[in-house]
């Protein structure tokens, strides 16, 4: 970890007790630990669903996310570096931690990638999975010793190998639900969630029961009105790091403007996500940065629809 890291881990001697609300609230104040932070959807979703968070710790190395996210919330994530750096002393330190999320990144499991290294390949990124689940195995036996609350959320990618799924179960001794965020967006993402929030079983079966078509959102409602343009199709497929994604086999574009056809402009890919528009509009960021940033991120619709899961067990503001 860098000194300048490291310090923030220094600024605040952190009582082992959970402070009650500002608001008056009796339920405790959420203390985050967000893996593999990305954009800070996590965060993001968090504060738009209202939630009282106490303090918020985060692990990512990449760059351009870093200066986002620093950018949003002036600074208040504080980032522990690499999570494959997180050590037991650095947890006992932060904790109690009662909200652990996080997606480790999918290349490497994607059932897209014909090259994948897979889950146990030490030159991969899939491998990073076991950094997720040392901070979590950690912080759960540490929450049930001290008889603290402890949620948790591990997502990946849905097209992952059937094996490589059933081993992360195990580890989990729990079983994923599939969320798509076409459920709430124009756009497909199929990815599973491992967790414990109470009654996420029940919202993904009742989600499964939606019938696509007939939820009131589609392509025509995140385009640009004042350009006139129109929608291809009702729905899209998943955005991925690559401008190019949305072009189907066809070389079709999903939008069509003063007759041609086109892709989708940065800002509706935003909006599709559930972000303001120009939310990664930070620095000098290029387009195709901000693609990759958001190709690889959290659709909100999709995290707060989770998230609002824990809205009866902490304070909100
Ligand atoms: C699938 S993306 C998660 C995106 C995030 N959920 C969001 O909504 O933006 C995986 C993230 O892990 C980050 N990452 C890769 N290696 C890492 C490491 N060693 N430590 C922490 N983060 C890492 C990547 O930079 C990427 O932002």
């Amino acid at each position: 970890m860098a000194d300048n890291q490291s310090s923030d881990m220094e600024v605040e001697g952190y009582e082992n007790a959970i402070l009650p609300s500002s608001s008056g609230s009796k339920l405790p104040r959420l203390r985050v630990l967000s893996l593999f932070d990305g954009i800070g959807t996590g965060y993001y979703s968090l504060l738009q669903l209202g939630f009282d968070v106490e303090v918020i710790y985060a692990s990512e190395i990449d760059k351009d996310a870093l200066m986002l996210t620093k950018y949003h919330f002036s600074g208040n994530i504080k980032q522990l570096g690499s999570v494959t750096e997180i050590t037991t002393e650095m947890l006992d330190k932060i904790a109690p931690i009662n909200l652990l999320f996080g997606g480790s990144p999918c290349a490497d499991l994607s059932g897209v990638n014909y090259r994948k290294k897979g889950l146990f390949n030490p030159d991969g990124s899939g491998i990073l999975f076991f950094d997720f689940y040392r901070v979590w195995n950690y912080l759960s036996v540490k929450a049930a010793r001290e008889n603290t609350p402890f949620y948790w959320l591990f997502e990946n990618v849905a097209s992952m190998e059937i094996k490589n799924r059933d081993t992360i179960s195990k580890f989990f001794e729990y079983q994923p639900i599939i969320f798509d965020s076409l459920h709430f967006s124009p756009q497909r993402r199929r990815r599973y969630f491992w967790s414990n929030f109470p009654g996420i079983k029940q919202l993904a079966y009742s989600r499964e029961m939606d019938d696509y078509e007939m939820i009131d959102s589609k392509l025509e409602d995140y385009l640009e009105k004042n350009l006139d343009r129109q929608a291809n199709v009702v729905k899209i497929g998943t955005i991925t790091s690559k401008r190019s994604c949305l072009q189907d086999s066809r070389s079709r574009n999903p939008v069509c403007q003063d007759g041609q056809c086109t892709g989708l402009f940065i800002t509706e890919i935003e909006a599709i996500f559930g972000l303001p528009p120009h939310f990664t509009d930070i620095g000098d960021l290029s387009i195709s940065s901000r693609q990759k940033l958001l190709g690889r991120a959290w659709s909100v619709q999709v995290i707060k629809e989770l998230l609002s899961l824990l809205s009866s067990e902490f304070a909100k503001k």
